[in-house]
């Protein structure tokens, strides 16, 4: 057994983890995940996930059952008061309804005021121009192992941006602090539908290899 854990390398061990992750738009009310395991995974996302100069400028909130409905509920008002006469769409009105019969949405914020400190900090004066660009980095990266995580545990779910058109009356909602800015919504649940199949661009155009000392040799 043990020689068999040996001959698999530890970076397979983590990309057959991460294959688990994938876009899943119906997803089941059925809690399939203690809420401690949940809160665990954002937890130790918030802990291991890197960010510049260690700032840790990402913010997370987890809306649970009721709240989660109550979310989509304010979605579906917001898109109502934009499209006006001519209603919201059917196909999208479906997707919310999924997404209000899901376990629950973490909403993905970037603390604004942190980063404007880091970006008028005098130590960093020639990184100024890059902070933003760097928070919105760090917050993917946030959602990607979050995301990864819930799909390793056997659920399935997908990153949605409403946002801004519902920043105003979540925040009115829960009071959220004005100075995060909501960057995503990942919506989870049970897996209630089948995932698309993916096509791939060729690998040839994606990735591109010097290797000085093979090419003399060889
Ligand atoms: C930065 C980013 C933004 C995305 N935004 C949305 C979105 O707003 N709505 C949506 O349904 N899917 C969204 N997706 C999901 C992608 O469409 C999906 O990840 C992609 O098609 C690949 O499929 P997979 O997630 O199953 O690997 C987003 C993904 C990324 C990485």
């Amino acid at each position: 057994m043990t020689s068999v854990l040996k001959s698999i390398r530890s970076s397979d061990l983590l990309f057959s983890l991460v294959r688990k992750r994938r876009t899943t738009h119906k997803l089941g009310r059925e809690r399939t995940l203690q809420k401690d395991t949940i809160t665990g995974i954002l937890r130790n996302a918030l802990l291991v996930t890197p960010s510049s100069f260690n700032s840790q400028t990402t913010r997370m909130i987890l809306m649970l059952d009721d709240d989660n409905r109550k979310l989509w509920d304010i979605a579906e008002r917001c898109l109502e008061d934009v499209c006006g006469d001519n209603g919201v769409p059917p196909d999208t009105k479906d997707k919310l309804e999924d997404f209000r019969g899901a376990n629950g949405t973490v909403l993905f914020y970037e603390d604004r005021e942190a980063v404007s400190a880091l970006r008028s900090n005098p130590k960093f004066t020639t990184f100024a121009q890059y902070f933003n660009s760097w928070s919105d980095q760090t917050n993917a990266m946030h959602k990607y192992l979050v995301w990864s995580a819930l799909c390793t545990e056997g659920l399935g779910a997908t990153l949605q941006h409403y946002n801004p058109l519902i920043d105003q009356k979540v925040a009115d909602e829960w009071q959220i602090n004005r100075d995060w800015e909501l960057l995503g919504q990942l919506v989870f649940g049970k897996p209630a539908g089948p995932i698309k199949e993916k096509s791939f661009l060729p690998m040839e155009n994606r990735l591109i290899i010097h290797d000085e000392k093979q090419e003399k040799s060889g």
